[in-house]
């Protein structure tokens, strides 16, 4: 029997890990201009840290980890993001001591049990940072900035920002009430999720698809803020709106972490199936101190690679077709000349993309402008053909050429 890659898991070929190549290229310039120094932390870490990092009641925590117990009796779980390991790095190494900011960054796989969809594997791989030691909103700002920068420098189009503020624990357990005021007259007629999410994290509820609708009147979190968040969020806008940055704030934009404090963001696009998130991260002023460091703030970002370039490959390709006609229709001889102009139109109304020749060209010259336009067919049309009611129809690609009716191209060429 031969064997087949586990599920979720991708071979990534020659051919397309220059794209890989690429990106990682971009993402390590970037950080080099930005000043952020790169990490390399293990693949597995202890259990424990990120059920305290990530959050017990997470999604990633209570169903998604690859967790084992090794030979030497100690539960260790291949890590679901980067986040956790990254502080648990600092604190250790007391990188905290040194008089700046760290700034660190990481490229590499992270492992998640999650259903399989297009753009959602076991193991996927992030670019991300930590600027940790600051709780100055331009940091934040800048975060977001680089994350934006890496996409538009790799060749994205049409990249949104969401951002969001999530407040402090306690400005959240006050939101929790209100919402949860709100929520529970509705309980029974909530999905299956949104109910058991409305015990564990009600936050959480408002960014179910399937709902959507019932929250219009939901209470914000952004009307919940006290001063302090209101004058960091604040600050964050500004330096964004200073930067040219382009975002919009999304008050129902919750993360899938628990430690997320102050700001709180994604990077969005369409392209992905049913997926649209391809970034995201934030602030996280708790996190060191709750694995056991000094209480000392950051604010991170973690981008999908498989994401970034699935992406590029689905705009490359609607660039392509934008260039590509589906036939060229080349004419020989008087009467032919004829019926193309009224062939070319048929084709045209049925949706079909034609072109033909206007300069009175010879065969030769006709063919070298199907391949200049791309053509995915030439469909040649001689006096002969005309008689019999009949066009030559060749496939640019393969080279395959076969014989049709006049009649039918149009259906032809539809049904492929
Ligand atoms: P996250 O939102 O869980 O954040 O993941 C960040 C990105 O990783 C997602 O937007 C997505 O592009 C990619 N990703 C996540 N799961 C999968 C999957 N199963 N398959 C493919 N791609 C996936 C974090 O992980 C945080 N650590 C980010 C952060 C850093 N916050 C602060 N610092």
């Amino acid at each position: 029997m031969a064997f087949q890659k586990s599920p979720g898991t991708q071979d990534i070929l020659p051919g397309v890990v220059e794209r890989w190549q690429y990106a990682e290229q971009k993402a390590r310039d970037i950080c080099r201009r930005f000043n952020f120094s790169e990490i390399r932390t293990p693949i597995f870490e202890a259990t424990e840290l990120f059920q305290r990092g990530v959050g017990e009641t997470t999604d990633i925590v209570e169903k998604e980890m690859y967790t084992f117990t090794d030979r030497g009796d100690r539960s260790i779980t291949l890590r679901p993001e980067g986040t956790a390991g990254v502080v648990r790095s600092y604190v250790e190494n007391k990188l905290y001591g040194e008089p700046d900011v760290s700034k660190l960054y990481y490229i590499g796989p992270m492992f998640r049990y999650e259903r399989q969809q297009a753009g959602r594997y076991r193991q996927f791989h992030q670019f991300g940072i930590e600027a940790l030691g600051s709780v100055d909103p331009a940091i934040d700002a800048e975060v977001i900035a680089l994350g934006y920068t890496f996409y538009k420098e790799v060749g994205l189009k049409d990249v949104r920002v969401e951002i969001n503020s999530v407040g402090t624990p306690a400005v959240r357990a006050a939101f929790r009430e209100k919402l949860l005021a709100f929520l529970m007259p509705m309980r029974d007629q909530l999905c299956k999720d949104c109910q058991s999410r409305m015990e564990r994290n009600p936050l959480r509820v408002l960014d179910c698809k399937t709902d959507q609708a019932r929250f219009e009147d939901a209470p914000s979190i952004l009307d919940s803020l006290d001063e302090e968040c209101n004058i960091h969020f604040d600050k964050v806008k500004t330096y964004l709106t200073d930067m040219g940055i382009p975002f919009s704030i999304n008050p129902r934009l919750v993360r899938g972490l628990d430690y997320y404090t102050h700001t709180a963001f994604e990077y969005k696009a369409e392209g992905i199936g049913a997926i649209d998130t391809i970034g995201g991260g934030g602030r996280y002023n708790g996190l060191v101190a709750e694995i056991g460091g000094p209480d000392q703030p950051g604010v991170g970002l973690g981008l999908g690679l498989e994401r970034t370039i699935m992406l590029l490959e689905h705009q490359q390709a609607e660039l392509d077709n934008a260039h590509q006609i589906d036939v060229y229709v080349v004419a020989l001889g008087e009467a032919a000349e004829r019926e193309v102009t009224r062939l070319v139109y048929e084709l045209r109304t049925s949706g079909i993309r034609a072109e033909r020749d206007y300069l009175g060209r010879k065969m030769k010259a006709q063919m070298k402008s199907a391949d200049r336009l791309q053509a995915r067919y030439t469909a040649i049309l001689g006096d002969d053909e005309l008689t019999r009611g009949e066009i030559a129809l060749k496939e640019m690609a393969t080279g395959e050429q076969r014989v049709v009716a006049l009649a039918s191209l149009a259906s032809e060429l539809k049904s492929n």
